[in-house]
């Protein structure tokens, strides 16, 4: 029985993958910039077990519930194909953070189960072609093969869309102070939000200005230079929920003038964040498909950020998670791609 175990970290895009342009090989628009985040990871185990009739999905020691299961299983047949393999195969892989509250769990998953599968199947894959098996089960998994700093070029095809890393974890100094201001989990997945974005009127002017703003974060971020940097990700962050915001669709027979990922204490807080700079502290905010806000700031103003979330009035029932650059995707067992 072969077998393999795999940890990979979520990562924190700065510049945003929304909206698709091929759903079945999760092709993006754009490409996107993104930073490992060292705090929040999944560790995942796969079994090859010839005794098993089907394949078996565990989530924290429990049967994973079905829709994610088969998500895990249709990237567990693409993996098995790969190796000309037919064996079923027990697959655990368990969190260090709540699912769905805007911390990507499904590229640290996907990252993870990726290098697990690959490995205990026989593959020895780079990095490159690890980050686009992982892109096929999840988009942004493909950015949580690196470490530290990471780009995902869009490509032309599929063998060309895949991350590379823009810089390693020691180059910037840069925390995510996670704010979880509500752990209730979001009512439409990102796969759906990707197929809406089309439909808002502000989305053919991000495709025509995304390329700049991506020249801009990466030289911002090579350069360390916090204060471009900063504006250009709370910017983006805002674009990509005036998108969501205003992608009009049909739901359960009414109709939707747009998805709201953010919660009431999502706003407090990003008006807290505008203050908080009014009074010199240097520190920035993004979002993705949730109501959990990220606080960027770099390592000496770290202490001081962390002080304001805790004085904010209400901020008791609030969990924080603070993360650096982290490591990319890496076997528990065996050796690590190279
Ligand atoms: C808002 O990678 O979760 O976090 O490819 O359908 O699995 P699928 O989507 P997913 O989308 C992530 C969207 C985002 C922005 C980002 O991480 O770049």
């Amino acid at each position: 029985m072969s077998r393999a175990s795999a940890r990979a970290c979520a990562n924190l895009a700065f510049v945003k993958y929304w909206g698709k342009r091929d759903a079945a090989l999760n092709l993006p628009i754009n490409g996107s910039i993104s930073m490992s985040l060292d705090s929040a990871h999944t560790t995942t185990r796969v079994e090859i077990d010839p005794g098993l009739d089907v394949d078996e999905v565990w989530s924290s020691g429990e049967p994973a519930p079905r829709a994610f299961a088969s998500r895990v299983i249709t990237h567990l047949e693409r993996i098995r194909s790969l190796a000309g393999s037919a064996t079923p195969a027990r697959v655990q892989t368990s969190n260090n953070f709540p699912a769905g509250t805007g911390f990507a769990s499904s590229a640290s998953g996907f990252a993870a189960l990726t290098c697990a599968a690959s490995a205990a199947f026989g593959l020895r894959l780079s990095r490159r072609d690890l980050s686009i098996l992982a892109r096929k089960g999840s988009g942004s998994s493909c950015r949580s093969i690196h470490a530290g700093f990471v780009e995902w070029h869009a490509g032309q095809d599929s063998d060309s869309s895949f991350a590379t890393q823009l810089a390693d974890a020691q180059h910037w100094n840069l925390v995510d102070l996670a704010v979880l201001v509500t752990e209730r989990e979001k009512s439409v997945r990102s796969s759906d939000g990707h197929r809406l974005a089309g439909n808002s009127p502000f989305w053919h002017s991000r495709t025509l200005s995304i390329a700049s703003r991506l020249a801009e974060v990466r030289q911002a971020l090579l350069k360390r230079d916090f204060h471009r940097f900063g504006r250009e990700v709370e910017a983006e962050a805002l674009e990509m929920h005036a998108i969501m915001q205003t992608s009009a669709h049909e739901r359960g027979g009414g109709w939707q003038s747009g998805i709201y990922y953010m919660a009431p204490d999502t706003l407090r807080l990003i008006n807290a964040v505008q203050r908080w700079r009014r009074a010199g502290m240097e520190v920035y905010f993004t979002l993705d498909a949730g109501p959990t806000v990220h606080l960027v700031c770099l390592e000496d103003q770290f202490a001081d950020v962390l002080d304001a979330v805790h004085s904010l009035e209400g901020s008791q029932g609030w969990r924080t998670i603070a993360c650096r650059p982290g490591p990319g995707a890496r076997l528990l067992s065996g050796s690590d791609p190279a």
